[in-house]
């Protein structure tokens, strides 16, 4: 193999100018000796500052990137490969996999190999039963790496102690949490309806200049990590409420100028009671999973059945092939 030679102190213009001109055989790592340096080329070429030779030595090979392929090439068939998990959640230093059942099996060399290659994890699991019931928990299983389900998540400048299975999260939906917070104006008063372990409270306190940012939420696990959240980032105009919306909001006498809803299972039931709480031409976030085709029909409907305007309807994360969670963002009339 050909190889340019040059002297340390013109090693980087002559590493430049391989690159640029695609001469660097990237397969194998470059080779020092007295002050000088041997870079091996694709082919034959002038190259400024160097001198080309056939050096009498072979270059040393790269040593290949570790993949979930490459750990797994020799235990897994290449049918199974093929239905490794194509997409991953990261929940703080957790790993999530969705294992198809054909790979059950296999599943704990698969999830050691994830352990080894995906960085800042220290815990791999399955999901074992998709959010249900009316907390939304989901079940997992650890599979590698330590064991703890409980973990901390940072995202939008929070940290977020939670549990996998005895709190709701969803670290997909960090972008919506962001595009909700920066629609927040001074002095606002916020309510987060459906609050969970308090990510999207969080994002607004840290983020916007909100006055006030009340929640609800009916998980007790849920609410007490909300308790540690607050602590753990140094809010303070979070005031935060363990109970049941439809229990808690009727009471209340103060309006909002904003609501999020982020329930979208069953969020609708509550979007008369927001309505009622919610200041005149303050805006609702309302949740809902909907098909891409019924997305129009939804909003007139929306438009037609409470004294709200819908100013726009986002795409915040997939559900299956064509059915997405929605935001409709409400004006209140
Ligand atoms: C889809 S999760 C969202 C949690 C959180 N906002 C998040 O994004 O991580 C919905 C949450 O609503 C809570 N919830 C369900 N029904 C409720 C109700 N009637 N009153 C208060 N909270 C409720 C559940 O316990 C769950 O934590």
């Amino acid at each position: 193999m050909y190889a340019a030679y040059t002297e340390l102190k013109k090693a980087e213009k002559v590493k430049l100018y391989l690159a640029k001109h695609n001469l660097f055989n990237q397969d194998f790592l470059p080779v020092r000796e007295l002050g000088h340096i041997y870079f091996p080329l694709r082919k034959r070429a002038k190259v400024p500052h160097a001198e080309i030779t056939k050096p009498k030595f072979k270059f040393p090979q790269k040593p290949l990137k570790l993949t979930v392929e490459s750990l797994l090439k020799n235990k897994l068939t290449t049918k199974q490969l093929k239905l490794l998990p194509k997409s991953q959640e990261l929940v703080g230093t957790i790993l999530v996999l969705e294992i198809p059942e054909e790979l059950e099996k296999k599943e704990k060399i698969i999830a050691e190999a994830y352990l080894k290659v995906t960085h800042h994890v220290n815990t791999v699991v399955k999901k074992t039963k998709i959010h249900h019931g009316q907390f939304r928990l989901r079940g997992v299983k650890i599979l590698a790496g330590k064991r703890t389900k409980e973990t901390t998540h940072y995202e939008n400048g929070i940290k977020l102690q939670l549990h996998l299975e005895k709190t709701y999260f969803s670290a997909r939906t960090a972008n919506e949490r962001l595009r909700v917070s920066k629609q927040v104006k001074k002095n606002e008063q916020v309510l987060v309806m459906f609050a969970g372990c308090g990510p999207l409270p969080l994002v607004i306190a840290k983020n916007t200049e909100a006055k006030d940012i009340y929640s609800i939420e009916l998980n007790p696990f849920a609410h007490q990590y909300a308790l540690k959240n607050e602590e753990l980032n140094k809010i303070h105009n979070w005031h935060i409420f363990h109970g049941d919306v439809k229990d808690i909001l009727p009471k209340w006498k103060r309006k909002f100028n904003r609501i999020a809803m982020p329930l979208p299972k069953t969020g609708e039931e509550f979007l008369p009671i927001a309505i009622k709480r919610c200041k005149k031409g303050g805006i609702i976030h309302l949740y809902a999973f909907l098909n891409e085709n019924d997305l129009s029909k939804e909003v007139r409907r929306i438009n037609k059945a409470y004294s709200v305007k819908v100013l726009r309807k986002v795409k915040c994360g997939q559900f299956s092939p064509n059915v997405y969670r929605i935001c409709f963002d409400l004006k209140v009339l």
